[in-house]
């Protein structure tokens, strides 16, 4: 906790960045000769790209490096909402204990301490999915599909994947960790060997280069929209961009692994799955096989 606060930038710093953040516009880069990549990575450029009233203002801290952006917060606990973003992580992990190549400052590698009603803590890695996919079309135009329960694809291949852990609380409910990793800058050798075909950064896909704070910023203004969304419509969005939907899927759920058809997706997130034997299975989470 105090390192987190020591951390923190006063109001000059917050100034001082706005002549920076000049540098930080998004590009267009011709795809035979890409530029050098400079991307500042600054807490006070967040801050000046968020609107003043976001519950997420004056939150940011971000570290060169650090071991994963989830396991300081888990162990640091500062007070919620907090958000924390490394240039680099020496070891970034996804989803169920997978490794998360992170060790470069090419991506978005964010977490964030949130307190959220309990009965929103099951739908909050599909929010936050939702709001990276907003964030990613507002920067880039570009339409990530949605891979339930937690990752965002372009051309088939996996650009980010949202990651949400809970933190108990003695007699209050729990706080959730909600972590983003979102591939911006990397090049096909930036990859290594066995995810090259599975991976993609966003300019890869668009030739653009978003800076980092303007992809977090973007991030966090869209998550707290879509918090506050009624759920109803939020779920209408996911399966309107969720690609699974109609298809053949085989799930891993714990050590079982189920195949059917995905026929959709309720409002509460659980998948529904038609078996071969006719019976439905609504499953909350699960692995899906990739690519799909
Ligand atoms: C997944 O697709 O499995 C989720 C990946 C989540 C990676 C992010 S990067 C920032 C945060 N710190 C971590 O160690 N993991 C998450």
């Amino acid at each position: 906790m105090r390192g987190l606060v020591a951390l923190m930038r006063s109001p000059a710093s917050v100034v001082a960045a706005s002549s920076k953040s000049r540098r930080l516009t998004s590009t267009a880069i011709s795809p035979s000769k890409p530029a050098p990549l400079s991307d500042p990575f600054e807490a006070a450029h967040v801050d000046l790209l968020l609107s003043p009233n976001s519950p997420f203002h004056r939150r940011t801290t971000i570290l060169k490096t650090c071991t994963s952006t989830q396991e300081i917060l888990r162990t640091q606990l500062p007070p919620a909402p907090a958000v924390l973003a490394a240039e680099v992580q020496t070891k970034g992990h996804g989803r169920p204990g997978k490794p998360w190549l992170s060790e470069n400052p090419l991506g978005l590698w964010v977490s964030i301490l949130l307190e959220v009603p309990s009965s929103q803590l099951p739908l909050l890695s599909l929010l936050a999915s939702l709001a990276a996919a907003d964030a990613v079309r507002a920067l880039t135009q570009l339409e990530p599909a949605l891979k339930w329960p937690n990752d965002l694809l372009l051309k088939n291949r996996k650009l980010a994947g949202v990651l949400v852990e809970t933190i108990s609380r003695l007699n209050q409910p729990p706080l959730a960790l909600l972590g983003l990793g979102l591939n911006l800058h990397h090049q096909t050798d930036d990859f290594p060997p066995e995810l090259k075909d599975s991976a993609i950064s966003l300019f890869q896909a668009s030739r653009q280069r978003i800076p980092r704070s303007q992809m977090l910023a973007a991030f966090l203004e869209n998550l707290t929209r879509r918090l506050d969304q009624p759920t109803p419509e939020a779920m209408e969005d996911w399966r309107q961009a969720c690609f699974q939907l109609g298809r053949t899927l085989s799930i891993r759920v714990g050590t079982t692994i189920l195949t059917g058809t995905a026929e959709t997706l309720d409002d509460s997130g659980h998948l529904h799955l038609r078996l071969p034997d006719g019976s439905l299975q609504k499953i909350a989470s699960g692995e899906t096989d990739f690519p799909a």
